[in-house]
């Protein structure tokens, strides 16, 4: 059987630069990049310029998604360290609060214990706190998070060690979860081109094969919760230029690789659903969408072309790689919003999503 029906994939982590960078990606070309890859809904983050760090930035943002969005959504608050009492009248109102503790792209990077160590006091409990947290920063985050006995999610994990730290709490019942992206999935530091290094700069950095197995292992094990893309376009001259941004688009590949994945027998269809949307789901405990499906050609080969892709940034750090299997047909809360390969839901048509 070649076509397969699916619930539409939740994307929890993506970067749709609107307002600030719309020559990078706006609501619309980003939701028309998330419906071409399968996606009914995505879960945007804060780093926009201004980022959304308080009521008046979120409703400006939430207007611009309004009018513009083609699937539906939700939007993330950063914490920033002069925000860390105020942020939480957003609580009821995002998808959850965001907290840079490494290196990123825009100014949202948390300095000092402190200022993490408030955040995480105040944010409620029971709604989602994500953590850019790499390597040593891991082990901060999982340690605050048992001080203060509350759940985290730690995004795009990359390494062996941070795997093993989340895999050991998990064992000692600390409710934490985490995600990881389908290019530290597919790609590693051995894929590298240096003629062209800045298109391969990303935040986390592409790791060993090692490093790559462990995150493998890691979804066998139950120990990854979600695959989420973490879409960051920047333009390819960006890329190519002296001080190139961190981030590659991925709305448009991630779940053809997956499908890759499970023809290759990595994977179970079944996993690849839970991963790609009933996890998401449940963490960021998000309204079922009525009526909405994607399904899938499981035999169709097709080879990566960004310049066909719907996202402004033009260009993939899978350009010219083969794939095997894609999506066919998209409805979201039963329209027809996508078919052989023409977007067709239109700006607007997406709705935020509520949580539960
Ligand atoms: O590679 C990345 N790109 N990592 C981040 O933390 C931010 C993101 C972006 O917004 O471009
Ligand atoms: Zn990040
Ligand atoms: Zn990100």
């Amino acid at each position: 059987m070649s076509f397969m029906r699916l619930p539409g994939l939740i994307d929890p982590h993506v970067h749709l630069r609107d307002p600030g960078h719309t020559y990078k990606e706006d609501w619309d070309s980003g939701t028309a990049s998330a419906i071409a890859g399968g996606y009914t809904c995505v879960l945007a983050m804060p780093n926009t310029s201004p980022p959304v760090t308080d009521p008046d930035r979120f409703e400006s943002i939430i207007s611009a998604a309004r009018e513009k969005a083609r699937c539906d959504y939700g939007v993330y608050a950063g914490g920033s360290s002069t925000n860390t009492a105020s942020v939480s009248k957003l609580s009821k109102k995002v998808s959850g609060l965001k907290l840079y503790l490494n290196d990123t792209f825009g100014d949202l990077r948390l300095d000092g214990l402190h200022s993490i160590n408030a955040h995480m006091a105040v944010w409620p409990d029971n709604r989602p706190l994500l953590c850019h947290a790499e390597g040593y920063m891991a082990a901060v985050v999982l340690m605050l998070a048992m001080l203060h006995r509350r759940s985290v999610h730690i995004c795009h994990v990359s390494r062996k060690e941070e795997i093993d730290l989340i895999r050991a709490a998990r064992e000692r019942g600390l409710p934490v979860t985490c995600e990881v992206t389908p290019h530290h999935l597919f790609m590693t530091d051995a894929d590298i081109d240096p003629i062209v290094r800045g298109r391969y700069v990303v935040s986390p950095r592409l790791n060993t094969q090692s490093d790559q197995n462990a995150l493998w292992q890691g979804i066998a094990d139950g120990v990854v919760d979600c695959i989420a893309t973490d879409h960051a376009p920047h333009t390819l001259q960006e890329k190519d230029s002296q001080n190139p941004p961190p981030g590659f688009p991925g709305l448009e590949t991630g779940l053809a690789l997956m499908l890759g994945a499970v023809r290759g027998g990595r994977l179970t269809m079944d996993l690849l659903v839970e991963l790609m949307h009933i996890n998401p789901a449940r963490i960021f405990r998000l309204a079922p969408q009525p009526e909405t499906w994607i399904e899938v050609d499981m035999n169709k080969k097709w080879e990566v072309n960004a310049s066909g892709f719907h996202s402004r940034c033009g260009w993939s750090p899978f350009e010219g790689i083969k794939l095997h299997g894609c999506v066919n047909k998209v409805s979201l809360r039963s329209k027809v919003v996508y078919s052989n390969g023409e977007v067709l839901g239109c700006v607007g048509n997406g709705r935020y999503v509520n949580q539960l």
